[in-house]
């Protein structure tokens, strides 16, 4: 099993982060959608640049966020450690986020953990307990990177395990028969012309 945490002795020591010229154009770009002086406001999307370029979060990459934002790295530090969408370690391929609040938990979140738990093994798959994704009228649900896996159950998360591990991408959404958060089978209201 392979848990994501910040446990400082697990996290890789890195030397040096830079943004490539391609991430920083986006982060630029970023930047320019708030006044002058008012570039900390960024900081969110830069940190997430910076952990899309190296996979996760290494305090050099944060670092380099400050800098690029003017900020002090304490500042960015407190971001980085507060919320779950940053990794401060590295993963596997596919992130496994997991909600375990009620409305999955009552739906069954306990078991879609424990069968993510056992997929985890650090290079596949890495799993991570989050609180609500904001998608409850379809829980459980699992964000495997940037997508929702919705409607779940031990079979149909094995499917979509299965589909990554073989190289594929399984549809996103819900892995039941119904379309967003509709009726399962269908419309059952508005159904004429
Ligand atoms: S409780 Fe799981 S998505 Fe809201």
């Amino acid at each position: 099993m392979s848990m994501i945490t910040a446990d400082p002795k697990d996290v890789p020591h890195v030397e040096h982060f830079e943004f490539t010229p391609e991430y920083l154009a986006k982060a630029q770009e970023l930047i320019a959608n708030y006044p002058p002086g008012r570039q900390a406001s960024a900081v969110i999307g830069v940190l997430d640049l910076a952990q899309r370029q190296q996979g996760w979060l290494p305090r050099v990459a944060m670092d380099a966020v400050a800098k690029l934002l003017g900020m002090a790295p304490i500042r960015v530090y407190e971001i980085a450690t507060f919320y779950t969408m940053f990794q401060l370690r590295p993963k596997g391929r596919y992130l496994l986020q997991v909600c375990t609040t009620t409305p999955c938990w009552l739906r069954g979140s306990d078991a879609i953990m424990k069968a993510c738990q056992a997929a985890a093994d650090g290079e596949t798959f890495s799993v991570q307990e989050v609180e609500c994704l904001g998608a409850c009228v379809n829980a459980p649900v699992v964000q495997i990177n940037d997508d929702f896996y919705e409607d779940l159950d031990e079979v149909s998360l094995k499917k979509v395990l299965d589909t990554f591990k073989g190289g594929g991408t399984p549809k996103p959404g819900p892995q039941i028969d119904r379309q967003t958060s509709a009726p399962e089978g269908g419309p059952t209201t508005l159904r004429s012309e």
